[in-house]
């Protein structure tokens, strides 16, 4: 069986999905859409920098849907808009997208709407990445060799001074003062990492009574600046974020999901960065694991940039086939079954 698939918009994560798409046996490309204007009428394969394969990204939603797509790997630079979401949703066609996990943080109006949609359509809509995605569900599964866990701990903790896409972060108030309404901003902007927690409880049987979040700024004493993104002396150039869900009757939390983010060394305070994710179930047994990555040819800085919107994308594209088989409506990893890669030979 193959999947039609459309990839909408070709940003950093976008380019990489394109390649996991073609590389997919059950996987065909058969169009893309352009947010930027300078992309519309342009080659996909050549906005991804693969040559040319014959298909035109364009801005023509109506065109894109009479495709007669399975499938659209939606990948923007916004959060996910729920007008957009409904209309694909509606015409029939599934979607997987890196910038949602449940909808729950975009408020129930909203969720109800991109629900019903789904159901009208027929078609499932489900959210991933590397996190929010692949790494939490990860955690998540280490609790099924403890007897009795009490806690499940998930650490990511990057230098973003190698991230490419570092001005993205400039929505969560980098490069500009301290002030409480980026702490609004953040809880809006990242209300799809905190959605984890329903999903983790979701596979775990976690009752969830009560939710708490917190969250840190780190300041740069002096101006730097990464991939064109200036952060001048005084400003904000890291955070940590924590969100965390208890159970009636316990004091510690027994879901945490913590990130720590910083732009380069000598922040105040200077937090230890640990490059990559660490997950600890408490439990009998403790179990740890650390996930990093390291791309499969090292030879140039885009090597690294390629291979952190891989491990963005990946997750959706192994998706593709389960969610255009799953039932209609808003799915996770708690309701999907098994995910998983697929292997091509080396011809
Ligand atoms: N879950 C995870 O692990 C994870 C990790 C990293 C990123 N993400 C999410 O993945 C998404 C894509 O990240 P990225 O680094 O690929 O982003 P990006 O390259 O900065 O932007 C992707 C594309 O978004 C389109 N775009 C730009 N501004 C827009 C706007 N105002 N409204 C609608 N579309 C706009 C452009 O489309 P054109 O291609 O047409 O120019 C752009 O190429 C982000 O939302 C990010 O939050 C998730």
């Amino acid at each position: 069986m193959t999947y039609k698939v459309i990839q909408w918009t070709t940003g950093f994560v976008g380019r990489e999905a394109v390649k996991g798409i073609l590389s997919h046996p059950e996987l065909e490309l058969v169009g893309a859409y352009a947010w930027s204007p300078e992309k519309n009428g342009q080659d996909v394969g050549e906005l991804c920098g693969i040559g040319r394969l014959g298909i035109q990204a364009t801005n023509d939603i109506d065109a894109l849907l009479a495709l007669g797509a399975d499938c659209i790997c939606y990948t923007p630079h916004q959060l996910a808009s729920v007008d957009v979401l409904c209309r694909l949703l509606e015409g029939g066609i599934n979607v997987v997208s890196s910038n949602l996990t449940n909808m729950r943080a975009a408020g129930e109006t909203a969720r109800a709407r991109v629900e019903a949609a789904a159901q009208a359509g027929g078609a499932s809509l489900f959210g991933s990445g590397i996190f929010p995605g692949f790494a939490n569900y990860l955690a998540a599964n280490m609790a099924s060799v403890s007897q009795n866990f009490r806690r499940v701990q998930f650490l990511e903790s990057v230098d973003l001074s190698t991230y490419h896409a570092i001005s993205n972060y400039e929505n969560l108030g980098w490069g500009q003062k301290p002030d409480p309404k980026w702490e609004q901003t953040s809880s809006q902007v990242l209300g799809f990492y905190e959605e984890c927690l329903d999903v983790m409880a979701a596979m775990l049987r976690v009752p969830i009574s009560e939710r708490r979040s917190n969250l840190e700024w780190a300041i740069t004493p002096e101006d730097r600046e990464f991939f064109g993104f200036e952060m001048k002396a005084g400003t904000i150039a890291g955070q940590k974020n924590t969100w965390q869900a208890f159970t009636a009757g316990q004091e510690d939390a027994v879901l945490e999901l913590d990130v720590c983010w910083v732009a380069g060394k000598g922040l105040e305070p200077e937090w230890p960065i640990h490059h990559g994710y660490t997950m600890k179930v408490e439990g009998n047994p403790n179990v740890q694991t650390r996930v990093t990555f390291s791309p499969q040819k090292a030879e140039r800085i885009e090597d690294y940039i390629d291979m952190s919107n891989t491990v963005t994308s990946m997750p959706i594209v192994s998706a593709i086939p389960t969610v255009c088989e799953a039932a209609a409506g808003i799915r996770t990893y708690a309701d999907l079954p098994l995910i998983t890669g697929h292997y091509v030979p080396n011809i």
